[in-house]
This record gives C-alpha cells, sequence and structure tokens, in this order.
C-alpha cells in the first residue's frame, strides 16, 4: 500500500467512467513504533430512543453514507478519510465526497484543492458532471469530489430552484453502479448542501466526542433527520455512531456509558481515542493507515472500520 498511483485506468475493476477521472498526488508510508494504552469501554446500554434504522443496500449499486453533526471539529473528516482509506484498502471501490466549503477531505488525501477545477459546488449545480469531477487518489480503489469555498454560495443560488434538494442524488446516480461505497463528509451545520447529503443517502455515522455537552445538538440533528425522511428521503436511516476524541477519564467514559444508554447498538467499539499521530496526519497529506498504523488512533480506526465492514457488506465486498 501507499504506492503511487499512475495509472488506474488499467484496473480491471472499472469500466469506461474512469476515463474521466482526474489523477492525483501519491504519498509515502511512514511505520511508527507500536503503543499499548488499553481500551476504555465503559458501561452497558440500558435504554435506547426511538431512533430510524437504515435499511440495507440495493443490490449493484453503492452504499451512500453520510458522516454528520452539526458540532464542529468532533472528527467528521478525519473518520470520513481514514474509514474510506481502510475500505479501499480492504478491496472496496470507494469514492469521498466533499461537502463542506472547508475542503479538508482533500489535504488529508494529498490532493491541491487549488489546482481542481471541478468541484462538489460544480456537481451540485450541474449534476450532470459528477464523471469528470472525481480525482484519483493515491490509496488504490478511493477517489474523491473536492470540497472548497465556493460552495458558500450554492444556498443562494440555489435559492430559486425546484427540486434543489436532490441535486447530490442526480449527481449521484451514474456513479452508484461504479462503487461499493460513497462516503459523504458535511460541514458543521445543517444547510442546503448537507440536505442534498442526507437526501442522497441510505445511512448516516454520527461522530460525537465523549465530551461535556456531546449530546447537544443530537436530538436536533435526530429532528432534522426524521423531516428528511419525512419530506424529501423515507429510507434514510442512522447507520452508527461513532465515540470520538475519547481518552480513559471519568468524564469520557461516563459520556461513552450515556451514549451507549441512549443509542444502544448503533454505537459502535471501539470509541476512537485521542491521539496525536491523527491530528498530525492531514499536514502530512495521508491517512492514518500511511502516517502511523500503528498508533492508537491507526488502531481504533482499523478495528471501528472492520466493524463498518461487516455492517455494510454483510456478504463481503463484492470484488474482495
Ligand atoms: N481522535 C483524535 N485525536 C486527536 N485529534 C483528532 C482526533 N480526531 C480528529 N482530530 C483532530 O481534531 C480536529 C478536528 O477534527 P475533524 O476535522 O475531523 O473534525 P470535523 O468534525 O470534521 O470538523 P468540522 O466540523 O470543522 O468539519 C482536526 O485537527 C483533527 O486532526
Ligand atoms: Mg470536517
Amino acid at each position: 500500500m501507499g504506492e503511487e498511483l499512475t495509472d488506474s485506468t488499467s484496473s480491471e475493476t472499472y469500466d469506461s467512467i474512469d476515463g474521466h477521472l482526474i489523477h492525483d498526488v501519491s504519498f509515502v508510508e511512514v511505520e511508527r513504533p507500536i503503543s499499548n494504552d488499553t481500551n476504555d469501554t465503559g458501561a452497558k446500554p440500558r435504554k435506547s430512543l426511538e431512533i430510524p434504522h437504515s435499511l440495507p443496500t440495493e443490490d449493484g449499486l453503492a452504499r451512500i453514507v453520510t458522516i454528520t453533526n452539526q458540532k464542529g471539529g468532533v472528527g467528521k473528516t478525519t473518520s470520513v478519510i481514514n474509514i474510506a482509506t481502510h475500505l479501499a484498502i480492504r478491496g472496496a471501490r470507494v469514492l469521498v465526497v466533499d461537502c463542506d466549503a472547508q475542503g479538508n477531505c482533500a489535504s488529508g488525501l494529498g490532493i491541491d484543492k487549488s489546482k481542481t477545477n471541478i468541484t462538489t459546488k460544480d456537481v451540485i449545480l450541474t449534476p450532470s458532471i459528477s464523471i469528470q469531477a472525481r480525482h484519483a487518489t493515491a490509496v488504490e480503489g478511493l477517489h474523491l469530489i473536492v470540497g472548497d469555498h465556493n460552495l458558500v454560495g450554492v444556498e443562494e443560488s440555489l435559492a430559486a430552484q425546484l427540486g434543489r434538494e436532490r441535486r447530490l442524488v442526480e449527481a449521484l446516480a451514474p456513479l452508484r453502479p461504479h462503487y461499493d461505497l460513497i462516503l459523504i463528509d458535511t460541514a458543521p451545520s445543517m444547510s442546503i448542501v448537507s440536505i442534498n447529503a442526507l437526501t442522497a443517502s441510505d445511512g448516516i455515522l454520527i461522530p460525537v466526542q465523549t465530551e461535556y455537552l456531546a449530546l447537544e445538538g443530537v436530538a436536533l440533528l435526530m429532528g432534522t433527520i426524521q423531516e428528511v425522511r419525512r419530506l424529501l428521503n423515507h429510507s434514510l436511516g442512522v447507520d452508527a455512531v461513532i465515540m470520538t476524541m475519547h481518552a480513559p477519564t471519568l468524564l469520557n467514559t461516563q459520556v461513552a456509558g450515556h451514549l451507549r444508554e441512549i443509542f444502544g447498538d448503533l454505537v459502535l467499539e471501539p470509541p476512537i481515542r485521542r491521539n496525536i499521530r491523527l491530528a498530525e496526519s492531514p499536514s502530512q497529506g495521508v491517512p492514518i493507515q500511511f502516517h502511523a498504523p500503528q498508533s492508537h488512533g491507526g488502531e481504533d480506526y482499523s478495528r471501528l472500520s472492520s466493524e463498518l465492514e461487516a455492517l455494510w457488506f454483510p456478504g463481503g465486498i463484492r470484488n474482495e
């Protein structure tokens, strides 16, 4: 892994749509020493709320999953980059769509977004160009549609448009048969772009930091999900809750226990520990699997992604 991606068009797993793929930079794998901290799990679930569960993926189409939490800095982008990388390494064909104007998925995957021409904003305004908007990354089988600051103006541009919540549905339709998983990163706000992401999705991943006030906003998010289900996407449901930035303190352990009580089986194990390697890997332009695979962050994302693999691909990844 970590080899330079020179010609993904030669891959037999893709067909003609990859003639449109834009190729980007590669990165170098860096090994780090093994760490030995223990994992902290904590309380067992006692009760759960009425939370819509998601349905299985339709045969032959990518599962579309949005990662969302209106709270900022809870590990949405970090989770997207590392889960997508893990599953691509496992053999899944993965497309990341960055729906955040901060555009951090590009830097995290080693792509210079200032050099990209077609971004998520263009795809939302002109869904028919989605095939040409994809960039190859240095991880084989992992592609990206880059988000950038232009997404800020989309709300205004779509204001008078009919069907403005369904632009991403339209854009992803021709791509779905060519991927196993489409993972959408969102901004910490419920804009029309985030609503597009939820409308296009089968499932939702909710990262929650195991800190004081972590649950603030989650009730609001549940309300938004119910509204999207009622008006735009009846089959939308929660795939899983991810506990992020976890530390073995009493407070973190109590919050983790509380999350398990509220969300029950939807809470994925293990919690992702707070780990400096995760914080530094975007500055290297590489996912944790290449920067420090045996760090706590690397180990936790690897175990968590394996749980997601079992959830999303119960019969195995199709081209494994
Ligand atoms: N487990 C972790 N341990 C330490 N640092 C982390 C961890 N997860 C993420 N970070 C760092 O915390 C910051 C916020 O993470 P990230 O960008 O993934 O959050 P986000 O929810 O996408 O934020 P935003 O809402 O602004 O989009 C980043 O600097 C990231 O590198
Ligand atoms: Mg983010």
